[in-house]
């Protein structure tokens, strides 16, 4: 007896397609670094290779390097594969953000702070609301970020903003009552490799080991959705949501794990020793 498979019409059919699509990778047009993006300062240090696929960015004593997005983006989540600079990269800074413009700004982003060779690289998550970076949360990685190379997201939508490493969220910054939340001003995209001497990720001042230079940073598979990107017909769930349960799971083994700095666990470090609202609320 032969089964009768109800076939769906072809308009449906590829509706269905594209709502799949959406749904299983939210960020689906991979992006094209000559077309996305335009590399800043360095002097030929920043170069985009492998016909758009592939940004290195170089660090020597002279001169860093950098790069931005052509396009700014009110509400998107942006993906890519970084690789840090390898060896003692005390001194270095890659920095990978997303920012709008002027004395009150926005700005959501990743700081990969470098160490001596053997010492983990700290990477610091800020959300920088009004101009005023009081929001840090520093981590360890699980791998080597010098090795290989991984992902690291940021999504912003209208009620929260979550950083993820490798698809496991690290910090969520919800859309709280009283407390600034970016959300009138469009931002771009920003990476930059720079030094400085102030700081290593142990806390203490380095000295640039000038004898490994240059450093280099590389960037891949950028990808990058804006609210009304592609499938804008679709009802977008990383628009909407806050972290289910499963996400909130692996964010807290990430904090358990790899957190070494909590601003809202650090009264000192706050004007009248007072921790911004949101701390109170999460
Ligand atoms: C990226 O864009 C440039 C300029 O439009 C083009 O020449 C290049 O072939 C594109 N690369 C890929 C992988 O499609
Ligand atoms: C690069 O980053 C450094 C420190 O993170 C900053 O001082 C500098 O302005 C940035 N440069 C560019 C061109 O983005």
């Amino acid at each position: 007896m032969a089964s009768h498979v109800p076939t769906p019409s072809l308009p449906i059919f590829i509706f269905l397609l594209a709502l799949a699509a959406a749904i299983t990778s939210p960020v689906d047009a991979a992006g094209n670094f000559t077309e996305d993006v335009i590399i800043t300062s360095g002097d030929g240090r920043g170069k985009i290779l492998n016909d758009g696929e592939l940004i290195t960015l170089s660090l020597d004593k002279i001169s860093g390097s950098a790069f931005q997005s052509r396009k700014a983006y009110l509400y998107c989540q942006i993906d890519t594969q970084i690789k840090l600079p390898a060896g003692n990269s005390a001194g270095t800074i890659t920095s990978y953000y997303l920012s709008s413009q002027g004395a009150t700004h926005y700005e959501i982003g990743f700081m990969f702070v470098g160490n001596l060779a053997g010492d983990q690289f700290v990477v610091s998550t800020n959300v920088v609301t009004q101009g005023i970076r009081n929001r840090e949360m520093r981590f360890h990685l699980w791998f080597d970020p010098t090795k290989d190379f991984h992902t690291y997201s940021i999504l912003w939508n209208p009620t929260h903003i979550v950083f993820y490493v490798d698809v496991t969220p690290i910090r969520e910054f919800r859309k709280t009552e009283g407390v600034p939340y970016p959300e009138s001003q469009a931002m771009r995209l920003y990476a930059n490799l720079s030094n400085s001497d102030d700081w290593a990720a142990g806390g203490r001042p380095v000295t640039t080991d000038w004898t490994q230079s240059p450093f280099t940073a590389s960037f891949r598979s950028f990808a990058g959705v804006d609210f009304f990107g592609d499938f804008s017909f679709v009802t977008k769930p990383w628009m909407e949501e806050a972290l289910d349960g499963n996400g909130l799971k692996k964010m807290q083994w990430a904090q358990k794990n790899f957190m070494v700095y909590d601003y809202c666990s650090d009264v000192k470090g706050h004007p009248q020793q007072r921790l911004p609202a949101e701390c109170t609320a999460r």
